[in-house]
């Protein structure tokens, strides 16, 4: 079935929840469904949203939302270690966590209460405490709005980078609309809780299962990130920077320490969230926008009412402030509409 709405209000479509309208909203429940919409029928562009937990409308939008409905989740068996897990997009990612969770199946407990759908999972290569969602996918399905053929991926063939994939190439942005997804995920333990936060809390010991990890994932998200519930945000709103050894070495000068990631090549990187926090802006409130106290990474909604004005405003103070202090570049990781 096709829904479809005009001049609609996406504050409650948004987890930043920005009032801002669009043109047209669709769902579909079915890749028939949306093979049947005719494209150029519809207010132009087009925008693919999922839970619209990773995006800043800036203003109105004046054309058409496309929501994915695409609900299925099933298992294949493949030998007696690997099970493939076919997800429909519009399947919530962590519904689809726990119930692999609780299925004993390892490969998604590290990415835990991320909100969001599948599809966006998969445009976005989603991460957390170590893991990638390009570690577990195998595969994409699609629909080319152009062809209106199926096309399938393979994950090789993704591009898939640090919150990067093709399908965030403006080359084919609007063209290719994710309609299910192919998980890689195992019956035999394969923890892993190297990541600082994680390595903690289980001291070395192998976790029990899957689920037994999703709980400790959930724990530290609750304490760091802000109840999606109670507060609007878009998760992470900067990229974490990475800088050469030779411009690590001269920020690295002027402290006792600063945290950092070594990365293949000689390259670091720093923690956008250390770097806020330096400039003195964590918690940080400006009218309706504020940097989350407990997370600097996170810029939120705090009166509830916060404008998009007021979001971009912070946005660039931030970016001013760290340029200034440390001549580096802050760039959003939220996509701006
Ligand atoms: N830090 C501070 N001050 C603070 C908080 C953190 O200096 O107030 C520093 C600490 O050194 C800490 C470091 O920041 O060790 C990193 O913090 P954290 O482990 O919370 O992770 P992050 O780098 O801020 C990234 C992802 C998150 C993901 C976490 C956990 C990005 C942009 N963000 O955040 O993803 O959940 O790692 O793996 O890569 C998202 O994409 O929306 C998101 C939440």
């Amino acid at each position: 079935m096709i829904r479809r709405w005009d001049n609609f209000d996406l504050g409650g479509r948004n987890t930043f929840r920005m009032r801002v309208c669009c043109a047209c909203y669709i769902e579909y429940d079915t890749v028939e469904d949306l093979r049947s919409i005719e494209p150029c029928s519809l207010p132009q562009p087009l925008l693919c949203m999922g839970e619209g937990s990773n995006l800043l409308f800036t203003r109105d939008f004046p054309g058409t939302v496309l929501r994915s409905c695409i609900n299925y989740m099933k298992y294949f068996d493949v030998g007696a270690h690997e099970v493939l897990l076919a997800a429909g997009s519009g399947v919530k990612w962590d519904a689809l966590v726990a119930k692999t969770c609780a299925d004993g199946l390892w490969g998604l407990e590290n990415l835990s209460l991320i909100p969001g759908t599948v599809g966006a999972a998969a445009v976005q290569n989603i991460g957390a405490y170590g893991v990638e969602v390009k570690d577990v996918i195998a595969g994409v399905t699609c629909l080319d709005l152009q062809t209106r053929g199926k096309v399938a991926f393979k994950v090789g063939e993704l591009r898939y980078g640090y919150r990067d994939s093709l399908f965030k190439d403006p080359a084919f942005k609007g063209r290719y609309v994710i309609t299910g997804v192919l998980l890689r995920l195992s019956r035999v333990p394969r923890p892993r809780i190297g990541y600082g936060a994680l390595k903690e809390v289980f001291g070395g010991c192998a976790p029990a299962s899957p689920e037994a990890v999703r709980q400790e994932v959930i724990g530290i998200r609750r304490k760091k990130l802000p109840d999606p519930e109670s507060i609007g945000s878009a998760g992470s709103f900067f990229k974490n920077p990475v800088v050469s050894a030779l411009e690590f070495a001269q920020i690295a000068s002027g402290y006792e320490s600063v945290p950092h990631f070594l990365l293949d090549g000689g390259l670091v990187k720093i923690p956008a969230a250390w770097m806020i926090e330096q400039c003195g802006l964590k918690g940080a409130r400006r009218g309706g926008a504020a940097v989350y106290e407990n997370q600097p990474l996170v810029l939120i909604n705090a009166s509830g009412m916060a404008t998009p004005e007021e979001i971009l405003a912070l946005e660039g103070e931030i970016i001013g402030a760290v340029r200034a202090k440390f001549g580096v570049e802050l760039h959003p990781e939220v996509e701006h509409i």
